[in-house]
């Protein structure tokens, strides 16, 4: 989504904002701005396409002597990703620029009203609406705090804004709702930014702004007002990455460190989650669970149904967010809400997890991002600390997420007596990350695989009960990064229909890591193999696969608890290397953004 950053200092605006928006880059976006206020006045450049047509424009960033900017890369919502509507938008007066992040959902009624007004329109972008309102409010109030107030009490919609006032050449105001962003005071002036990887490196806290609270970034410092104007003061939090954390390093990819990351970050979350208590949610007395999260984050809760139906007899219900923030949700009070997100921000999620407050149930975040909207709406959290994921495809995040689930899994097993299985799932979670790594050593092995899958136009992915949930992240991950077409089957489901699509060469991608279902699994890979398919078996430790049936590829042994995400971790590393090998951006892919914070 659209990335935000601001500064105000004894520094130079420019070489700051254009670094900060680098940083930012992994989120997505089709066109980038910045605006810079001084003494002579208010300027804007801004650039259709990547960042590096926008560095064109400015040239050299240290050749500009002004020490007050706000920049922003957009990806497009409301008009195409022209030079047009990027961001910054400036009032009719010349005398404010404002970045939005988010959706101005009223921008039509306050668009016609202005226009009766007579004020001309230079975008097609919801966010234009803001800077003429502005400029007519300071006109009247002739103070930024107050303009603010008035104009955000008509606005509907999520944003985060950051804006400039010809007027008040040396500070920045922002505020926010329901968009995320973060104020931190540097050793060398002010930042703002949408997103942490922006301010990593520059100041070692941060402060996150309630949902309607103002900001005023001076060089020297900061202050907050709430909705109503009136002072406020929010805790500062330690900034949660370091500058080494969101740079490649020496990696040719983010992808590809994230992935290699990935058994890190389980240890990590696994050591830590396990020493923590939730007394708040009482486990023992839950009766029923409901997993709430888009995309992969969604398929952990598939994954969860598996897990807890299978091992504690506990009713599961999960969907996608979009899906049950729309749906009547039949719950008992006994349940349990489970949010998961990766960036905690995704708007879809927090409206699911909104509505489940609303019916009364207590909600546990499973979040990576500290700071972000999920960890401050839910009653308790799950962190997860994979460190920060730029890669816009989900892999350590997701790997970490299956491993808070686990930890979930063993406290709910041991707040209701059933300590063979919490002490069952504790030994599976210790040789995990070993087990992670031993997979990634398999990367050649992989590779040839993939060698062989980037000629593909289409390919499927089978498997049952919790290899179904690991290959739906497996097709997933093919199709975001290769954009090869490829649709996730529990495997005894094929033969209903899809199976017509099979052909000579159509790969097929299996995953067996479950001992009980290999058998029922592999009958379903035959039919698909005596019509053509090239099958390639995702097989754990000794399990036994007749060479005739397909290709293998065998994972460490592991608990049947753990062993589906060494098979989706290993599916990850077969879509980087397919994406590498059709020469395709994993880290940018086409259309996608890191963090969807708009519905
Ligand atoms: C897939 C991927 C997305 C996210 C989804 C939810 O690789 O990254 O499907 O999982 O957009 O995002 P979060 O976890 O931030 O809520």
């Amino acid at each position: 989504m659209c990335g935000i950053v601001g500064y105000t200092g004894r520094g130079q605006a420019a070489p700051r904002l254009l670094a900060g928006l680098s940083r930012l880059a992994y989120r997505g976006y089709d066109s980038a701005g910045l605006a810079l206020c001084g003494e002579e006045g208010l300027f804007t450049l801004r650039a259709e396409g990547k960042l590096e047509a926008l560095c064109n424009r400015v040239g050299d960033p240290n050749t500009l002597p002004q020490s007050v900017g706000i920049a922003h890369t957009r990806w497009a919502t409301h008009g195409a990703p022209t030079e047009q509507n990027a961001h910054p938008h400036t009032a009719f007066a010349g005398d404010v620029a404002v970045v939005h992040n988010g959706i101005i959902e009223n921008h039509r009624a306050l668009r016609a009203e202005l226009e009766c007004r007579g004020i001309c329109f230079s975008s097609d972008t919801d966010t234009e609406v803001v800077p003429h309102l502005l400029s007519l409010a300071l006109a009247a109030h002739r103070d930024p705090l107050a303009a603010i107030l008035e104009v955000t009490r008509r606005l509907e919609g999520a944003y985060a804004l950051a804006i400039l006032f010809r007027a008040y050449p040396h500070q920045i105001w922002a505020v926010r709702r329901q968009s995320p962003l973060a104020v931190a005071v540097g050793e060398d002036g002010c930042y703002l930014a949408s997103d942490m990887p922006a301010l990593a490196g520059l100041c070692s806290s941060v402060m996150f702004p309630a949902e309607g609270d103002i900001v005023c970034l001076t060089p020297t410092g900061l202050s907050l007002f709430d909705r109503e104007g009136a002072p406020v003061t929010r805790p500062s939090l330690p900034v949660p990455a370091t500058a080494q954390e969101v740079e490649k390093g020496e990696w040719s990819t983010f992808m590809e460190k994230e992935l290699c990351e990935a058994p890190l970050g389980v240890a990590r979350t696994t050591d830590a989650l396990l020493r923590k208590d939730l007394p708040s949610l009482r486990l023992g007395a839950v009766r029923e669970l409901c997993f709430l999260g888009c995309g992969s984050a969604w398929h952990v809760g598939v994954l969860g149904k598996y897990l807890f139906e299978e091992h504690l007899g506990l009713p599961v219900q999960v969907e996608p967010a979009s899906e049950m923030r729309y749906r009547r949700v039949p719950l008992s009070a006994h349940a349990l809400g489970v949010a998961i997100s990766q960036s905690g921000e995704t708007a879809d999620t927090l409206a699911a997890a909104r509505k489940l407050k609303e019916l009364g149930l207590p909600l546990l975040g499973i979040v990576n991002v500290d700071g972000s909207a999920l960890t401050r709406e839910s009653d308790a959290l799950l962190p997860t600390l994979a460190g920060p994921e730029l890669a816009v495809a989900t892999t350590k995040a997701y790997c970490a997420q299956v491993a808070a689930l686990l930890v979930l899994l063993a406290k709910t097993a041991q707040a209701k007596g059933e300590e063979a299985l919490a002490k069952e799932v504790r030994a599976a979670l210790s040789t995990l990350p070993r087990e992670m790594e031993e997979t990634l050593a398999l990367a050649p092995e992989i590779q040839a695989h993939a060698t062989e899958l980037a000629a593909a136009t289409h390919a499927f992915y089978l498997g049952r009960g919790t290899d179904y949930a690991a290959v739906m992240e497996g097709a997933l991950k093919l199709k975001e990064i290769s954009y090869i077409h490829a649709q996730a089957y529990p495997a005894g489901e094929l033969k209903h229909g899809t199976i017509s699509l099979v052909e000579e060469g159509t790969p097929v991608v299996a995953c067996l890591t479950q001992p009980r279902l290999t058998g029922k699994t592999l009958s379903g890979v035959e039919e698909v193999r005596s019509r053509g398919a090239r099958p390639l078996l995702l097989v754990t430790g000794e399990t036994e696969v007749s060479p005739q049936t397909g290709k293998v590829l065998r994972l460490p042994s592991s608990s049947p608890l753990t062993a589906p995400l060494l098979g989706a971790l290993a599916m990850a590393r077969l879509a980087l290397d397919t994406c590498l090998t059709r020469g395709t951006d994993p880290d940018r892919p086409r259309n996608l953004a890191k963090s969807v914070t708009v519905e």
